[in-house]
């Protein structure tokens, strides 16, 4: 019999997750470096159990009080320069590393490429996942590779910028490789020098406002900090994912058709003739902005975000998802789908 050492039984989930909803799991394994994965993968437990890979928590909804399970917690550490040329240089962080702390320390040693997406809570290991993304970036520009386990058989796996297979929000982790394998570290493609991107929302205005003209590396990083503290929840004060659903996309026919009704629909131009929507407006125009309960609710200042005051279950946040979907259809005919992964 195959025995992982050190595994828990009975954990309460509520510190793994950004939501912050009681769950407790049968098994709990937390992973500090690669050779303590591969013994989990060849023990009993494992192999007799179902499985959940767990990352920050900062994208998943527990909707049941138990995890009749085996929950894997990712929580190995370590970052270094592989390799510098010219103007690259290629960085390898662990999957365990906090994103926020990874994307500082690269600002501060004035690297390039990932300063849009600081500040967004998680770890690197989930980061490819969902192909993170904010201000005009996304996780996939400066992405290199990464090296993954295969859950069924142990075997290691490079998995290329092209292999990943990258969509909004999306990844082949999320789609026909869903469960099957955990990523164990990330390879980036950062710059010593480079242009910032500076042309989403309300960047200028910000930087503007506080009077910096041409913003360093190390402004725009602190300038996107300040812009999510004021639009988002601190997960730390409110249990809440982020963006709970996707922007939707539609069809330029259908967004004409709305823009009639709708002058003012903010929207962004995809390729393939097609129209993203933001979810937060059409959430907002259904009515649903600020509206709580004792315990959940639709965060004040961004509609896409749901809330967990304190004292709620995932079954609570289900529900006024499923609410939502259904009043924001009637309105606007579309269906909008979750970003977050229930579990
Ligand atoms: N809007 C509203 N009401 C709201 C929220 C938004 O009218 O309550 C409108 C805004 O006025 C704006 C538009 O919707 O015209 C877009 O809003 P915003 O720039 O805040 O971005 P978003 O589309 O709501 C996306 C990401 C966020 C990311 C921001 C900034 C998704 C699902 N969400 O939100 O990502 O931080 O852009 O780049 O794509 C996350 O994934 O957890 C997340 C927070």
């Amino acid at each position: 019999m195959c025995i992982f050492a050190p595994m828990k039984t009975n954990v309460d989930l509520q510190p793994y997750n950004s939501f912050g909803f009681h769950a407790v799991a049968k098994y709990f394994a937390e992973i500090n470096d690669i050779q303590e994965l591969e013994a989990l993968i060849h023990s009993d437990v494992f192999k007799n159990e179902k499985y959940l890979i767990l990352s920050g928590g900062n994208n998943v909804l527990f909707q049941e009080e138990y995890f009749d399970g085996l929950v894997v917690y990712i929580n190995t550490k370590g970052t270094k320069i592989l390799e510098e040329q010219g103007n690259d240089v290629v960085v390898r962080a662990q999957a365990g590393e906090d994103w926020p702390e990874f994307v500082k320390r690269m600002v501060s040693q004035s690297l390039y490429g990932i300063e849009n997406l600081a500040h967004i809570p998680g770890k690197v290991g989930a980061a490819p996942v969902q192909n993170i993304g904010a201000y005009g970036m996304e996780l996939k520009d400066s992405f290199l590779q990464c090296e993954a386990i295969e859950l069924s058989t142990g075997n290691k796996r490079v998995f290329t910028k092209k292999g990943c297979r990258f969509g909004y929000r999306d990844s082949i982790f999320k789609s026909e490789l869903k469960g099957q394998y955990v990523i164990t570290s990330v390879d980036f493609l950062l710059k010593k020098n480079a242009l910032l991107h500076l042309e989403y929302g309300n960047i200028k205005a910000y930087l503007e406002q506080n009077g910096i003209e041409s913003p360093t590396l190390q402004q725009l990083h602190d300038a996107i900090c300040a812009i999510r503290d004021a639009k988002l929840p601190d997960v730390k004060q409110i249990g809440s994912c982020g963006s709970f659903f996707k922007n939707p996309v539609i069809s330029v026919a259908q967004f004409e058709a709305l823009q009639k009704d709708y002058p003012n629909i903010p929207h962004y131009d995809e390729p393939n003739g097609k129209v993203k929507v933001p979810a937060g407006w059409l959430i907002e125009q259904a009515g649903w902005k600020g509206w709580r309960n004792e315990h959940v609710g639709v965060y004040e200042k961004q509609a896409l975000v749901l809330v967990h005051y304190g004292g709620g279950t995932g079954h609570d946040i289900v529900e006024l998802a499923k609410k939502i979907q259904v009043s924001v259809e009637e309105k606007f005919g579309i269906r909008i789908s979750p970003e977050v992964n229930l579990v």
